[in-house]
């Protein structure tokens, strides 16, 4: 059902790959709200095609980027404000990216190269999309500009690897930043942390499906899905949300907040008792 919250409003929105993508439900749900955007992504990413199925559905232009890139990110945001017909409302950066991860690096033993990129790719984009946006004035007063992060930035989660640096200092970002952006404009920053979730970059994280099991289990609410969280982008995004900045809002179930559930424990007491008795276990272990 849609509200049209964002009527009129105008952004872009980073990191539609495919249907799975986080980003793909945010414009997806955008569009139903009203809102008009652009989207932008790798170009490798776009020749994989499907992120024109989206743009034909949502009446977007495509702009290609490396968000790594200053002069990429400049020029995504001057041809956005040209397609769109004036300054943005909002902008997500839903971009992420490690090579330790896909490489199975432990942390312990990672490659500093690949390191340095997941740093850049997934934290420092997010400061650049900032600071050009700021210098080119591009943002209107009380506009909004959502990340997307993950509780790893505060708790260590196995296998996660650097990506839980590069949120930490994603965080971070959306606070320093958003005391200026606000200060000056009224802009809001924020990053939503949302639940794992199965996407192309959530399939890098080797077992993912465990670890939805055991938030699923963990949370009272449950586990948030892709179009849970784009409602919550939605929401961030539209005048609702005005005095909402510098935070990062957890959009997990409750999972954040958790020590033990009755469900998660259940689930343990009975795979010890397996272990127990299939021999697999010593009590003492
Ligand atoms: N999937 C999860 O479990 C989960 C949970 C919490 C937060 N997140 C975050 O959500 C965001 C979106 O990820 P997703 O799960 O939708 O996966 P996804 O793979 O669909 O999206 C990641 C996007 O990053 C883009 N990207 C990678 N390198 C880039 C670069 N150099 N320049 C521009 N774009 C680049 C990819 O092309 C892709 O579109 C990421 O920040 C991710 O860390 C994901």
């Amino acid at each position: 059902m849609a509200y049209n919250l964002l009527k009129g409003k105008r952004g872009i929105i980073f990191g539609a790959l495919d249907h799975d993508s986080i980003a793909w439900k945010v414009a997806e749900h955008a569009f139903e709200e009203g809102a008009k955007f652009t989207l932008s992504n790798t170009p490798l990413a776009l020749r994989f095609g499907e992120i024109n199925d989206l743009a034909e559905k949502t009446g977007s232009k495509i702009i290609m980027a490396d968000a790594t890139s200053v002069e990429d990110i400049e020029r995504v945001i001057k041809e956005s404000m040209e397609a769109l017909g004036g300054k943005l409302d909002f902008i997500l950066h839903s971009i992420g990216m490690s090579m330790n991860v896909r490489k199975d690096r432990a942390y312990d033993d990672l490659n500093y190269d690949f390191y340095h990129k997941t740093l850049d790719v997934s934290a420092m984009s997010f400061h650049k999309v900032l600071q050009v946006a700021r210098k080119l004035d591009a943002i209107n007063n009380w506009g909004s500009v959502v990340a997307l992060s993950y509780v790893a930035a505060q708790r260590t989660l196995f296998r996660y690897n650097d990506m839980a640096d590069a949120k930490a200092m994603l965080e971070s970002i959306a606070r320093s930043f958003g005391y200026i952006y606000g200060r000056d404009k009224k802009i809001r920053v924020n990053t939503i942390s949302q639940s794992p979730t199965i996407t192309t970059a959530g399939k890098g994280v080797k077992g993912i499906d465990n670890l939805i099991d055991f938030t699923e289990r963990m949370s009272p609410l449950g586990n948030a899905s892709a179009d849970e969280c784009a409602d919550y982008c939605v929401v961030m995004f539209s005048d609702l949300t005005k005095k909402v900045t510098m935070q990062n809002l957890f959009h997990d179930g409750g999972f954040s907040s958790m020590g033990m559930s009755y469900r998660a424990m259940q689930m343990y007491n009975k795979s010890i008792e397996a272990a127990l008795k299939d021999g697999t276990l010593d009590i003492d272990d």
